[in-house]
């Protein structure tokens, strides 16, 4: 690898592993009671105290450190007094900044008992992110990743939100390409050694659309059916990848 991507690559994994190991903080304090604003202050300071940046934190004007998406919310959720109850489900996704680069993840973490329709949601979900990340190598299409997503949780009979992405990560946030999490196999882009993106796929147990509420930012589904979604920064490599944001518990 050439020392560009050496660098690139050193850097992102310092932050990935700073938000994976604030998402492995929240996961001990996450029970019913808690209000998302408790987990917001949570990766404010975890992150903070492990010398980087909370990327969400006035991005764009968001106003916290983290999204806290609960429910039928597929994304951008705002932390706030909300109390999370017995039975919610709930992803937090982080990005850390650090000398430079970020890392972003988020995860799904159960309220306590969940139903058993939200447990195969968030199992298929992960499924889907995982199958993924699995075939990704120098030169396979972007495409292929959409449609190895598409097709797992289809199979299910969920859909596949089309409104958000993964996205090209790197000193900027959000940057090319654009990682849908739907499509055919053989279109698009190939990806290149040294490219570093996010596959995030948010997938529905009703129907694909989403509306985002009056705060500006909370995206919900239409038809209030649950949504779950996970994250993974990953970086390509002539025979694979690396996850630069993977838990350690
Ligand atoms: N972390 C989100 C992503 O996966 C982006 C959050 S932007 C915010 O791309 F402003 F809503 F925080
Ligand atoms: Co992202
Ligand atoms: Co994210």
């Amino acid at each position: 690898m050439n020392t560009d991507i050496q660098e690139s690559f050193e850097k992102t994994r310092i932050a990935g592993s700073i938000a994976a190991a604030a998402l492995d903080e929240v996961q001990k304090i996450v029970k019913p009671g808690i209000t998302t604003d408790s987990i917001d202050k949570l990766c404010y300071e975890f992150i903070n105290d492990h010398g980087a940046f909370s990327a969400p934190l006035f991005y764009r004007g968001f106003p916290k450190s983290c999204c806290t998406s609960v429910n039928h919310v597929v994304c951008h959720g705002v932390p706030s007094e909300k109390v999370l109850s017995e039975g919610d489900i709930i992803n937090v996704d982080v990005t850390a900044y650090k000398d430079g680069w970020h890392g972003d993840t988020s995860r799904m973490f159960e309220i306590g008992n969940i139903p058993i329709k939200a447990k195969k949601l968030i199992q298929t979900t992960y499924q889907s992110l995982m199958k993924a990340i699995e075939i990704l190598k120098e030169n396979v299409h972007l495409g292929d990743i959409g449609s190895v997503i598409q097709e797992h949780v289809e199979a299910e009979g969920y859909s596949v939100v089309q409104d958000f992405c993964g996205h090209g990560i790197g000193k900027a946030f959000h940057e090319e390409p654009t990682i849908l999490h739907y499509g055919k196999k053989g279109t698009g882009e190939k990806i290149k050694t040294g490219m570093i993106f996010t596959i995030e796929p948010m997938i529905n147990i009703g129907n694909y659309e989403t509306k985002i509420l009056n705060d500006g930012w909370t995206a919900v589904t239409k038809d209030k059916s649950l949504s779950a979604q996970f994250e993974h920064t990953v970086g390509i490599t002539k025979e694979g990848c690396e996850v630069f944001t993977r838990s350690n518990i």
